[in-house]
């Protein structure tokens, strides 16, 4: 029996991306999608999110709407890099039906943690609010979730964040939540900017989506993640952070890890959100999270542009 799957978005762009490539990919067997506060407000999230399943053709995989805001600080999305709709305007045609009433997400992820102990991996993408506020109601999803794979962070590059010199955004969004993950127990792997900044893709791989069913929205949603990044980083295209994500519980050869303790910071003004790794075991304290010391991007974005292009 395949592993089941709940993906938490806060699409957002590359959110976008990377639920197509899980569900294009055949290898991902979801049981549904939830929805966070992050990239843009959560009933944005929740439309944009149900537009990309309806440009998909999979309106049948239900959307579980979550946390509409951090814990306790106030939220700050990311308008700049996905656009004032969130996914650069690309679906303003898709038209869609009333939103079924379903349940809070952070219940989802209880019942289905309960109902497939040890055989359930959540893939988290955007702030990780609604896992927090799970494992605060039943700590007991700990021992029954197998692997929780979390884009976030940045561990070995200091002064090389998005959101901060030193923090990546989607923990700076809600680094409360993430303290309370990162102590919870769980089998933690965190997909951070030290691998996700190496999987780019530009015009070129774009273009070899030209006539296949995924073209024009890849190249349009993409124009504003790929315009900030051309002034911000100086290349024309756009990091993959939450496909590679999906492609590490696709395919774990694409990513070395390696487990020390990581903690992150709450406090300072300076380095709120900060992911700080002990690699030297100062702190003396047991691991509890895989990081990412290496990816083989190539073979990962040539396999996410073959998944996008043999799409029907
Ligand atoms: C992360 O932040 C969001 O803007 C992206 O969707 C991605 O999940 C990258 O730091
Ligand atoms: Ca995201």
């Amino acid at each position: 029996m395949m592993t089941k799957v709940i993906l938490d978005v806060d699409t957002g762009i590359d959110d976008a991306l990377a639920i197509i490539y899980g569900i294009e990919s055949k290898k991902v067997d979801l049981v549904g999608i939830t929805t966070v506060n992050g990239n843009v407000p959560l009933h944005m999230v929740n439309k944009n999110t149900r537009k990309v399943l309806q440009l998909i053709g999979r309106t049948d995989i239900q959307v579980y709407p979550g946390a509409d805001r951090p814990l306790l600080r106030e939220p700050e999305h990311e308008y700049r890099v996905h656009g004032t709709d969130g996914i650069g305007n690309a679906l303003d045609d898709v038209h869609l039906e009333e939103a079924e009433d379903n349940m809070f997400a952070p219940d989802f992820i209880i019942e289905q943690a309960k109902k497939y102990k040890g055989d359930l991996t959540v893939i988290l993408v955007g702030p990780v609010t609604n896992l927090a506020l799970a494992l605060r109601k039943e700590p007991k999803i700990a021992e029954w979730i197998k692997e929780v794979i979390i884009m976030g962070g940045l561990v070995s590059e200091a002064g090389k964040g998005n959101k901060l010199p030193n923090s990546e955004f989607n923990i700076f969004a809600d680094a409360e939540s993430a303290a309370i993950v990162f102590h919870s127990g769980l089998e933690v792997t965190l997909v951070s900017l030290d691998v996700t900044m190496k999987t780019f893709m530009n015009l070129e791989h774009i273009e070899k989506l030209k006539g296949t069913k995924y073209y024009d929205f890849v190249l349009n949603s993409t124009e504003v993640f790929r315009g900030f990044s051309q002034k911000r980083y100086k290349k024309n295209g756009c990091a993959l952070h939450d496909p590679l994500t999906v492609g590490y519980f696709i395919d774990p050869s694409y990513i070395k890890t390696e487990k020390y303790f990581v903690d992150v910071e709450t406090v300072s003004p300076l380095g709120y959100g900060q992911t700080i790794c002990d690699f030297r075991n100062i702190w003396e304290k047991e691991p509890n999270v895989n990081i990412c010391v290496d990816v083989d991007a190539e073979r990962f974005v040539n396999d996410f542009i073959e998944t996008l292009k043999q799409a029907k």
